[in-house]
Formats: C-alpha cells, sequence, structure tokens
C-alpha cells in the first residue's frame, strides 16, 4: 500500500493515477473525502496537522506533499515523526531548496532534513516551477491582458507536472532511487515572455507580457523572485530521462495539450 499525501493537487492526482496503473494499491488522502473525487483503493480522511499513526497502518511507502507555505517547516518533520515505521518515503520538495535566496527554501528544508536522518529508503524530489502554473493566466487572457511578469528575462527549466508525477511513481514503486535528490526539470530553459509566446502560438492569439517590477512584491515573495529574475532558477538536468528513460516533455508538448 502506497499512501499519496496532496492527493487532490496537481501531482497527487496524476501520481494516484501512475500508481494505479501499475497495479499498485493506493491509499489517497485529503482532508474531505466527500469532495475528492479519486479513484483509489482507499480514500482516507487526513490532516497534515494532525498526523494519525493510523494512517500510516499498513503503508510500505509514502509519498509526502504539503501545500505550499511556510506552515510546511513545522508540519513535515510532525508528520515523518507518525511515519515512523515506513519503509520508503518519498518527499516533494522544490529546485534550490537548499538555497537560502529561494522562496521555498524555508519551507522544505527542515522536511528534507528530517527524512534523511529518520529514513534509510528516502529520495527527495525537487522539482522546478510547473509548467501548469500558466494556467492561472486564462482569466486575463480571456479579458485580453497583459500577463504580469516579475521575472524578467530569468528563465527556468520549466517542468510538466506529469513528468514531476511520473518519477514519483517510479521512484515510490521501483528500487534504486534510495538517498537520492533529484532535481526535475524540463528538457530547456525558458522566460515568462517565450511560455506566453507558445501560448499565445497553441491559442492562435496575440498575448502581451508587462513586467512587474519584485520592489511592489511584499517579502520574502520579492527576494524569491529576484532570485528567479537573476538567473537562479535557470538550471536543467537530465533526471526525469534518467529516471523515465525517455527525455522530459517541452513546455510547448505540455501546452499543446493543456491549453
Ligand atoms: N507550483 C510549482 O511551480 C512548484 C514547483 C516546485 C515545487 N512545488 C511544491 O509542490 C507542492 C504543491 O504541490 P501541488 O501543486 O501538487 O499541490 P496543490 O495542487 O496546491 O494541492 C495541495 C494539496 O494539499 C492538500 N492539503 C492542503 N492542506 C492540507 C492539510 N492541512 N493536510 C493535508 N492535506 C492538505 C490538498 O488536499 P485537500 O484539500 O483535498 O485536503 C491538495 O491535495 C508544494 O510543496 C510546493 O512547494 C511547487
Amino acid at each position: 500500500m502506497i499512501l499519496v499525501t496532496g492527493a487532490t493537487g496537481t501531482i497527487g492526482r496524476r501520481l494516484v493515477a501512475e500508481l494505479r496503473e501499475r497495479g499498485v494499491r493506493v491509499r489517497a488522502m485529503t482532508r474531505d473525502p466527500a469532495a475528492a473525487r479519486i479513484e483509489a483503493d482507499e480514500v482516507v480522511s487526513g490532516d497534515l496537522d494532525r498526523p494519525d499513526p493510523a494512517l500510516f497502518a499498513g503503508v510500505a511507502a509514502l509519498f509526502l506533499l504539503s501545500p505550499p507555505g511556510p506552515e510546511t517547516a513545522a508540519r513535515e518533520p510532525a508528520v515523518l515523526r507518525a511515519a515512523a515505521g515506513v519503509r520508503r518515503v518519498v518527499k516533494l520538495s522544490a529546485i534550490a531548496a537548499d538555497d537560502p535566496a529561494t522562496l521555498t527554501s524555508a519551507w522544505h528544508r527542515p522536511g528534507e532534513q528530517a527524512l534523511r536522518d529518520g529514513f534509510a529508503d528516502w529520495t527527495i524530489l525537487r522539482p522546478s516551477t510547473f509548467a501548469s502554473n500558466t494556467l492561472a493566466w486564462a482569466p486575463a487572457i480571456r479579458a485580453g491582458e497583459a500577463i504580469p511578469n516579475p521575472f524578467g528575462d530569468g528563465a527556468q527549466g520549466v517542468v510538466d507536472p506529469a513528468d514531476v508525477a511520473e518519477v514519483a511513481a517510479v521512484v515510490l514503486t521501483e528500487d534504486g532511487h534510495a538517498g537520492r535528490t533529484y532535481t526535475l526539470t524540463g528538457p530547456e530553459l525558458i522566460t515568462v515572455p517565450s511560455q506566453v509566446a507558445v501560448i499565445g502560438k497553441v491559442l492562435d492569439r496575440a498575448i502581451a507580457t508587462v513586467d512587474l517590477d519584485p520592489a511592489a512584491l511584499p517579502e520574502p515573495v520579492a527576494a524569491g523572485v529576484r532570485f528567479v529574475r537573476d538567473g537562479g532558477n535557470a538550471v536543467v538536468t537530465d533526471d526525469v530521462a534518467a529516471v523515465l528513460g525517455r527525455p522530459a516533455r517541452s513546455f510547448e508538448q505540455w501546452a499543446l495539450t493543456a491549453w
């Protein structure tokens, strides 16, 4: 049995489907099973802020995903203490999680450390920015408005969330990934204006971007944005291809089906 937290979200929903395709038994956790609309062997009620040890009974592997936010720092070590008997744990982290200049490092480092300290069979997945984040632009595109771009020319190895889920399914179900930290990116670097151009091509319409000064944003968001703007996230790795045995999907491949 594999316990998937965050099972109703972007990565978790795809991961549950991937695991079921592999014939693995899945316990999908959500705070509201009645609203979840997930197909899994078990859909269980659970809250990461109150990790009930019963959630982990009979669980061979745990996929630990916390929603974005500073609460992750205290939440994940507590969840991992409750999960002490689980043999394998895979944690979703974020790219450059060990660089204090990133927005997410403070969220993810305590969970990463607790995982390394408490488990022999651990794997950390550090994805780059998800391609699906761009779906938040849909209302502006529909309204004919320009897309605000806080990242300037800062390029990122934007990753297809389906690739992240597929990597998670592999490392949860196959041996050979214990003690590994994978940085999951797409196959190329891409800026916000280039992402917008791809979406414009797919939708066959002109979409503008407008530069957004990070100084207009509150800290620590502004610091995280400056990190990307200054090229800190301009990273492409082969980790998706190494785990999956095929190249990572490009932003354009993702956009052709998602938009
Ligand atoms: N977006 C990016 O570009 C990006 C890049 C790298 C890393 N990440 C990391 O990816 C993670 C987010 O993944 P995602 O986008 O797949 O998530 P998401 O779509 O935002 O979904 C969040 C999930 O968390 C669950 N959840 C929220 N609060 C909870 C609680 N108190 N207890 C239990 N479950 C709770 C929700 O389930 P219910 O509401 O059903 O309970 C939902 O399934 C974050 O850790 C983020 O740092 C994101």
